[in-house]
């Protein structure tokens, strides 16, 4: 663990570009980016210390789960530690004072709601991790990102299957913004250190899925907003490489859609001000993103490929 947290942060070391300018349009730097990646990295760090703090292997064997999932779990658990250190020798590298550790409010009670919240979190993880990939400018960091997105994945699927998930519910993955995830990560974060560097990252207005989910495509599902929504609005989902806009009513204060046939896995609704056609753009966003899981149709295999 200790070899690799070294040998990548030299790699990071090695990297120049924090010293050369961004490009113009570039609202973020790599140096932020990176603040980011270790906000959430601590986010799961603690996350995950306090589970096996709180649980013991019997506590999961008893709530279903196997042997050997914890003993996947204890290496998620340092996988996570070894992300943070990497990430703060990365930052205090370049000069600057990496984010520490915010107080957090985990909201599970026993084993399996402690990895329904890991399955979630690790999936919003590697959504940020392909969302961040597209703002850093440094290939250096690209590389060093994309291999964290590789495990984050991991740790998804694993969760995932061992909530007895599909794992693989959607052929890709979903990209999520800065202040997406930042939406999602702030709704765990209590009080964070007054010396921590201010990111460039705000979090939007709430939106809550209010049914109990696993849901399916084509049921009608409802959200909770924040506060009112104007009289136009769009639900946009995003799914895999999918966005897509659809009507909701607004009923009493939840506002009541039907899940598209087009979303599935691990995905995310917004309440939008248009009729999202190509990416979702931060402008777009009233509310969200609310966290829906959908279970995936059953797979569709198609021979005539092979002849
Ligand atoms: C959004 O726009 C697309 C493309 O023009 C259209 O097919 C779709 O019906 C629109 N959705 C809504 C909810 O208006």
């Amino acid at each position: 663990m200790k070899l690799s947290t070294r040998s990548a942060a030299t790699l990071l070391l090695a990297s120049t570009a924090l010293s050369h300018p961004v490009e113009k349009r570039q609202a973020v730097t790599d140096l932020d980016i990176l603040q980011y990646a270790l906000t959430l990295e601590h986010l799961e760090n603690v996350f995950y210390k306090s589970g096996i703090e709180q649980f013991t292997e019997s506590d999961f064997t008893a709530a279903g789960f196997s042997t050997q999932y914890f003993t996947n779990l204890l290496y998620v658990v340092a996988d996570e530690q070894d992300h943070v250190e990497l990430l703060t020798s990365a930052i205090a590298a370049t000069g600057a004072t990496p984010v520490a550790a915010c107080a957090y409010d985990f909201p599970f009670t026993d084993p399996m709601s402690f990895v329904a919240l890991a399955s979630v979190l690790e999936g919003v993880g590697t959504s940020a991790y392909l969302g961040g990939a597209g703002l850093i400018t440094s290939k250096t960091y690209l590389g060093v990102a994309g291999s964290i997105l590789v495990t984050e994945s991991i740790h998804t699927s694993l969760q995932r299957f061992n909530l007895g998930e599909i794992a693989p519910a959607n052929p890709y993955g979903t990209a999520l913004g800065l202040n997406e995830v930042y939406t999602l990560a702030a709704s765990f974060i209590t009080s964070c250190p007054a010396s921590n560097p201010a990111l460039p990252v705000k979090a939007f207005p709430g939106l809550t899925a209010t049914q109990g989910e696993p849901t399916s495509q084509g049921i009608s599902y409802t959200f909770q907003p924040a506060s009112a929504p104007p009289s136009t609005f769009f639900v946009t989902f995003v799914s895999g490489l999918t966005t897509v806009s659809v009507t909701g009513t607004l009923e009493g204060d939840m506002v009541s859609t039907v899940i598209p046939d087009t979303i599935q896995g691990q995905s995310y609704a917004f309440i939008t001000s248009q009729n999202v056609t190509g990416a979702l753009l931060d402008s777009d966003v009233l509310f969200g993103p609310a966290i829906v899981e959908v279970t995936p149709p059953s797979p569709r295999i198609d021979f005539g490929e092979e002849k």
